[in-house]
Formats: C-alpha cells, sequence, structure tokens
C-alpha cells in the first residue's frame, strides 16, 4: 500500500512513509469503532481525503496488470470490493463451544474457559493504550523486571514516523523497521522453505471474520490471526472458533499503536492485557506476536521476549518490496481493489524468485480485506503453479501448534522468546544490517521518562482528533 502511494503521487519516500503511516493509525481508530458496531466507514473516507487526495484520484484509473489463475465463482465483483460498499451479510460464530471443550490437535492443551461469562468491565477501555498503575500492570512490569532480559534504554519515538525522528532513524543500534527495514536475527520475517506462505491475517476478529474462517474451512487452509485484544471481547466465540478450527493465535497488542512511541510500562500493559484476553477466551496464552504498522525497535522487542513473545513481521525483500498486499487501504478509499491485486501479483512474483519461503500482510478486519481474500487472493494463490505451500507461520517454521502457546510449549523446539534458529537469516536475507548491534549497546533497565511518553501519545492523539 505504502508503495502504491509512492508511485502515485510522486513525493520523496521519507514524506510518503510519513504520511501514510499516520493516516493508517487515525484508520485504524476508525476501523475499531466500526468493527466494534458504534461508527460506520465515514470517518475512515474522510481520513483518506485529508490525507491523500491526489492518490485516491489517480488510483481510479488503475487496470489489472496480469490475469488471475482462478477466482472464486462467488467472489463479489472487483468493483463493489470499494470504500462505503453496502454492508453484506455476515457469517456469525458458526459453533458455540462448551465449556471444558478442548483441541484434539494440541497434546495437553488445557480446556476452554467459559468466555461467555467474560465482564468487558474487568478489562481496560477498548482501543486506548491500558493506564499502567492498576494491580495487573505493575505485577506485568515486576515479572519483565525479573525475566532477566535486558531492556536497551533507548528513548521512545515521537508520533509521525522516519521525518519526526531524524536522531532515531540514525541511530542504526535501535534496529527500527519502520525506517529502514532493520530486522533482528530473531525475528520472524519469512518462512525458511521455498515456496511456503506462511498464511496471516491482522485486526480481528471482526464482523467478516467468520466469512473468512468458512471460506478457509472449504479449501482446507490454516492461518495465523494477530488478534487486537480490544476485538477478543467483542468477538469471543469468533476467537475460539478460530482456535478450535486449528489456525494459529497470536498477539497483535490491545490497542493497536505505533509500539515504539509508547513508554515501556504502557509496552508491557499492551502485551499483559492481550495475553490475558486471549487466555481468557482460550485458555492458553500466545507465543507469537506482530507490530502494528511492523513498528518494533530493540526495546520493543526485548520487552515481547521478557514477556514470552517472539516477534514476527512480514517479508520485505528490499525498500521497494515489502510483501504488503494494502487491502487494508480500501476500505478508506486510500487504494483499490484492482491495485491490491497488482501488489498481490509482484508479491507471487517476488515469492517464486526468492531461495525462502514468505509471509504477507492482509486482514480480517474489513468486509473489503476478506472479500479481497476469499473471491480472489486465496483462490488465486490454490490455482498456482507451481504450487505454493500455504500455512499458518508456526508450521512454517517446522514447529508443532503446541509451540504457538505458554500452556502447551515444551520448550524443546520453541524456547519461549528466542527462536533464532528458526527465524533464517533473517536480517542478512533482508540486507537491513545492523541487526544484533542494540544488543551491544548502552543497557539499562531504566524506563523512557513517562513525561516523553505521555507527549508522544498526546500527539498521536491529536492526529486522531485531526482525522476523525
Ligand atoms: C538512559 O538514557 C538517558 C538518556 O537518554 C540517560 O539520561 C539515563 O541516565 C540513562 N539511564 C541509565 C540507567 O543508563
Ligand atoms: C517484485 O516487487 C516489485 C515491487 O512491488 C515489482 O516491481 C516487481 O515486478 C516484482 N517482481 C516480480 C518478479 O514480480
Ligand atoms: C517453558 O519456558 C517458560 C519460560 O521460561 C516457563 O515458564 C515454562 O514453565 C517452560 N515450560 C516447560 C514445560 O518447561
Amino acid at each position: 500500500m505504502k508503495l502504491a502511494l509512492v508511485s502515485a503521487v510522486a513525493l520523496p519516500a521519507l514524506v510518503s512513509a510519513h504520511a501514510p503511516r499516520d493516516a493508517h493509525h487515525a484508520r485504524q481508530q476508525a476501523a475499531a469503532a466500526a468493527a466494534s458496531g458504534s461508527s460506520s466507514a465515514a470517518p475512515a473516507s474522510s481520513a483518506a481525503g485529508a490525507t491523500t487526495a491526489p492518490a485516491a484520484t489517480s488510483l481510479t484509473s488503475v487496470s489489472l496488470t496480469f490475469t488471475l489463475a482462478s477466482t472464486n465463482p462467488s467472489a463479489v465483483p472487483l468493483s463493489q470490493i470499494v470504500s462505503g460498499a453496502s454492508s453484506q451479510p455476515t457469517v456469525a460464530a458458526t459453533t458455540t463451544y462448551a465449556t471444558g471443550a478442548s483441541p484434539s490437535f494440541i497434546p495437553n492443551a488445557p480446556s476452554l474457559p467459559n468466555a461467555l461469562a467474560l465482564s468487558p468491565s474487568n478489562y481496560p477501555t477498548l482501543d486506548k493504550t491500558p493506564p499502567t498503575d492498576s494491580p495487573e500492570v505493575q505485577q506485568w512490569i515486576k515479572e519483565v523486571a525479573a525475566s532477566g532480559v535486558t531492556i536497551p534504554n533507548i528513548t521512545a519515538t515521537v508520533a509521525g514516523g522516519c521525518p519526526s525522528n531524524p536522531a532515531a532513524v540514525a541511530d542504526t543500534s535501535r534496529c527500527w523497521w519502520t525506517c529502514g527495514g532493520c530486522t533482528d536475527a530473531d525475528d520472524v520475517v519469512q518462512c525458511p522453505d521455498k515456496m511456503t506462505w506462511g498464511l496471516t491475517y491482522d485486526d480481528g476478529p471482526a464482523l467478516y471474520t467468520g466469512d473468512l474462517l468458512q471460506y478457509l474451512d472449504t479449501v482446507d487452509l490454516k492461518a495465523t490471526f494477530f488478534v487486537v485484544g480490544s476485538r477478543a471481547i467483542s468477538y469471543p466465540a469468533l476467537l475460539q472458533q478460530e482456535y478450535m478450527a486449528g489456525h494459529q493465535i497470536a498477539v497483535h497488542t490491545w490497542s493497536h499503536p505505533p509500539m515504539t512511541t509508547l513508554t515501556n510500562e504502557q509496552i508491557i500493559a499492551e502485551f499483559g492485557w492481550t495475553k490475558k484476553i486471549i487466555k481468557d477466551v482460550l485458555g492458553v496464552t500466545p507465543t507469537f506476536w506482530r507490530p502494528p504498522y511492523g513498528d518494533v525497535d530493540n526495546r520493543v522487542r526485548a520487552i515481547a521476549k521478557a514477556m514470552g513473545l517472539q516477534t514476527s513481521i512480514w517479508t520485505r525483500i528490499s525498500a521497494t518490496a515489502t510483501f504488503d498486499t494494502g487491502d487494508f487501504d480500501i476500505a478508506g478509499g486510500l487504494t483499490t481493489s484492482t491495485q491490491v491485486l497488482n501488489n498481490w501479483e509482484s508479491i507471487i512474483g517476488n515469492a517464486t524468485t526468492i531461495d525462502h519461503g514468505f509471509i504477507v500482510l492482509e486482514h480480517d478486519l474489513f468486509q473489503q480485506t476478506v472479500d479481497m481474500a476469499t473471491g480472489y487472493i486465496l483462490p488465486d494463490a490454490l490455482a498456482h503453479n507451481p504450487p505454493f505451500k500455504i500455512e499458518p507461520i508456526i508450521s512454517c517454521l517446522n514447529k508443532p501448534m503446541r509451540d504457538a502457546y505458554i500452556e502447551t510449549n515444551d520448550n524443546s523446539s520453541n524456547p519461549i522468546g528466542v527462536s533464532a534458529s528458526a527465524s533464517g537469516n533473517a536480517a542478512a536475507a533482508t540486507g537491513s544490517g545492523s541487526a544484533a548491534a542494540g544488543k551491544n549497546g548502552a543497557m539499562s533497565s531504566v524506563s523512557v521518562p513517562s513525561s516523553l511518553g505521555a507527549v508522544a501519545f498526546a500527539i498521536i492523539s491529536g492526529a486522531f482528533a485531526l482525522f476523525l
């Protein structure tokens, strides 16, 4: 998506890398509101208009540059997969699992809790970084301090991405993925085996996740779902259905912030509450997480590791070839269904030429993203010749599903938070360098001053107000 916008509006890379990121962030809030049923897609459209109107105009003339190998006979026509599309019927969770049921495919999995008895009042406000003074967060802060993992003493970034943080961009020891794509050797950014696709969907569960689950069942595919804690509270039955169907459940934070802008304590709160709600719904706690926007640096990585979470992003083989379909931006009017398919064609074109497997950014949050996946992207991928092997990230890393959860992981093939051996030579593969530099830099377990984090967060909130 970012790539499409860059070429469409011909802005200097730094500026355009900034604008879509903020727009994505603001739209995420609109999306969250929409997913909670409290608003329409209108705010997302106005966010689009406010930030990239010229791109939206030129994008309407984009035509398909290739022929799909296959489409779903019941696909929604591309011309109807647009911002503000009228709502389609949703597929509700098909099964209500009895409390005490457990998945047959994970040995010794704990039984399912009674998720319907969860009370939202026992959790933080949705779609906001949780307060850090609660007993729960204070306990998690102590656990991180006792984990033995050293948290680098680097400052939080300020809102606005690369252009607003020149010193942080210049400091390669941070290994900040957002500005330059730096990965740590521990990051999972690809699958080791060629022609293998680690299938992932972000930001749900949401209204149309049931449609996606139904399609995945039909074609017998399993995926990794990066779950937003605030959505899990709203759709616990869908989350149980994902898990019981054999998909991998992973953490995508509580409120979907750019994590490098938060204080250490806020990062701990984002992780801790998301781990907790998932455990309260499923009985298990994920061992993998994905940073929203891919926004991660060595400080955030260290806190994730201290909390038992393996950082996993998506494949980026160069500054101009990042495996992001851009599907998120259809709902906001920043891209078109045709452009997303052209992005997809570039992704699989590159995927067939690299000597390792790949991971792609897609979403189950919106009707439009689910329509693209079930109508076009998955049917095309399934018909591809030579064939792709399509599976959850944990499986593409050649690990058993039990390794995906703290309670069932025996630490033999997936020592928690340390899986460098399975992630391939990620830093070398992306050519981004400075992979482990931060590990040798100045370290301490002292927090970033909370006032700095508060200012950064206020700036972001101001940006929301502007866009919304
Ligand atoms: C952490 O870094 C800040 C400057 O960014 C410095 O003022 C502070 O003393 C450092 N803390 C430790 C414990 O090194
Ligand atoms: C790889 O991706 C780039 C950027 O999206 C694209 O221009 C190029 O055509 C792709 N390569 C193949 C072989 O599809
Ligand atoms: C795996 O490691 C985690 C974290 O160190 C620990 O809490 C857990 O008990 C270990 N599990 C087993 C089965 O040893």
